[in-house]
């Protein structure tokens, strides 16, 4: 069983260097995942692997079945779960090309299955004081600097609905908001892998400037120059962490059942 899962955003619809064993089509008590469910091993540690926007990058972020994805990385042993994204940046220093490793997060979006808990069940409080796994952003941020890779350590994810960008003036409100980056899949996925107890992390590359901060519009062709240079970062990052989160303990909060 792997402890260790990896969720793939836009364009990390698959993994290099992963020398992959399995692939399992999964279903859940909650519906399909977005992919199935790739077992392989990275540097001699097995990893699970889950293309969030399906195999041929189909399935929109409002779309996606975030409650099957993350029950069936957990009932395939998953404990741990390092979240790819890509994100607009909204001040200057979060600039494309840069990985950020965000430590909170706003949730804008609206019409997602954001519990698990169904009518009926006890009704359970997470603790989100923290959305991300401390002990886990502790790790990537300690690899990061041991391998070099430049990384802004904290930020505030604004999790917008999308599919489509966001206006100028809903980039200005976000920011007095207290936000930093934004992308459209961080939520309910954070609150989801805490229901479930699961270490969970981000790794967020930006790939333009939100909109209004940098050029006129936002184009395809930037994102996707700006993309190449992030996921590298981010790949260097993943593998050197893997086989130290071997061992991770977890000290994550209790669901409160008032
Ligand atoms: N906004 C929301 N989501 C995103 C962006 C953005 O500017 N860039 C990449 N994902």
């Amino acid at each position: 069983m792997s402890r260790i899962a990896i969720i793939g955003g836009t364009g990390f619809s698959s993994f290099e260097g992963i020398d992959w064993k399995s692939r399992v089509d999964t279903s859940t008590p909650y519906g399909t995942t977005s992919s199935p469910v790739m077992s392989g091993a990275l540097r001699g540690i097995n990893v699970l692997f889950l293309a969030r926007h399906g195999e041929h990058h189909t399935i929109a972020p409002h779309r996606i079945n975030y409650r099957a994805n993350l029950w069936a990385l957990k009932e395939q042993g998953a404990r741990v779960v390092l979240a790819l994204a890509a994100v607009g940046g909204i001040q200057d220093e979060y600039a494309p090309g840069v990985v950020v490793l965000p430590d909170q997060i706003i949730d804008y979006t609206y019409g997602r299955e954001h519990c698990f808990a169904e009518t009926g069940d006890e009704v359970v409080h997470v603790e989100f004081t923290r959305p991300y796994c401390e002990e886990l952003r502790s790790v990537l941020n300690g690899v990061a600097e041991a391998v070099g890779v430049p990384l802004i350590n904290g930020g505030v994810y604004a999790a917008t609905q999308g599919p489509r960008l966001e206006s100028a003036a809903e980039v200005n409100r976000m920011e007095g908001d207290g936000a930093n980056i934004i992308g459209m899949t961080g939520m309910p996925e954070a609150a989801l892998a805490r229901e479930l107890g699961l270490c969970y992390a981000s790794l967020a590359i930006v790939v333009n400037f939100a909109a209004g901060r940098g050029g006129e519009t936002i184009t395809g062709e930037d994102m996707q120059s700006a993309f190449a240079t992030g996921a590298d970062n981010a790949y260097r990052i993943l593998n050197s962490a893997v086989p130290r989160l071997v061992d991770l303990g977890f000290s994550l909060p209790v669901p409160l059942r008032l």
